[in-house]
């Protein structure tokens, strides 16, 4: 596997505060290779071997507009076992329900545009039923629940300009911990 030539973009990029649009069909070339590129990088930032010979931080997502396209646009790469991933092309999202449950990443959560430690409590629904469109088009809904939930709501909210720390209360980080379900 061939490393892919983009440049993920760093959280003080006033691009990463702007909101997407929606994308239009048929995709471009353009995105339709930023999307290849988005899930080989994320794929390969999985796999050690190649983790470590690149230098990778191991990510689960991506938002064209961390790669510079401000597009309504994110892919997810989900190990299901070792060695296999699942992927998800995930196209002009609506979060159409959400469970009452919330839950939050015990270690913190994480984002390949944010490169420094950070800790607190990310509020994040357990479970959502989103709508979205496949690469060619295609209208799908989909249900996720717990870490790939976790992943969907943090794309979403990049699509929004919302990066994870905004979410963290920055008098008490831990604020709410009682309230929710560490994973
Ligand atoms: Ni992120």
């Amino acid at each position: 596997m061939k490393l892919p030539n983009i440049k993920i973009l760093e959280e003080h990029n006033k691009l990463l505060r702007m909101t997407s649009k929606e994308a239009t069909f048929p995709l471009s070339n353009q995105e339709l290779r930023l999307i290849d590129d988005m899930i080989t990088y994320l794929t390969m930032s999985q796999i050690k071997e190649t983790q470590q010979k690149y230098n990778l931080r191991a990510g689960w997502g991506l938002s064209a507009v961390q790669v510079g396209l401000l597009k309504r646009i994110f892919v997810i790469v989900e190990e299901v076992e070792p060695g296999s991933f699942k992927n998800y092309i995930v196209i002009n999202p609506k979060i159409l329900s959400h469970s009452e449950e919330k839950i939050y990443v015990g270690e913190g959560e994480g984002c390949l545009s944010v490169n420094r430690f950070t800790e607190g409590i990310v509020p994040r629904y357990a479970r959502i039923t989103v709508s979205a469109f496949d690469i060619d088009g295609n209208p799908y809904t989909l249900r996720v629940r717990e870490d790939v939930a976790i992943a969907f709501q943090h794309e979403i909210d990049h699509l929004n300009g919302i990066l994870f720390i905004d979410r963290i209360d920055k008098k008490n980080p831990f604020k709410g911990k009682d309230t929710m379900r560490e994973i």
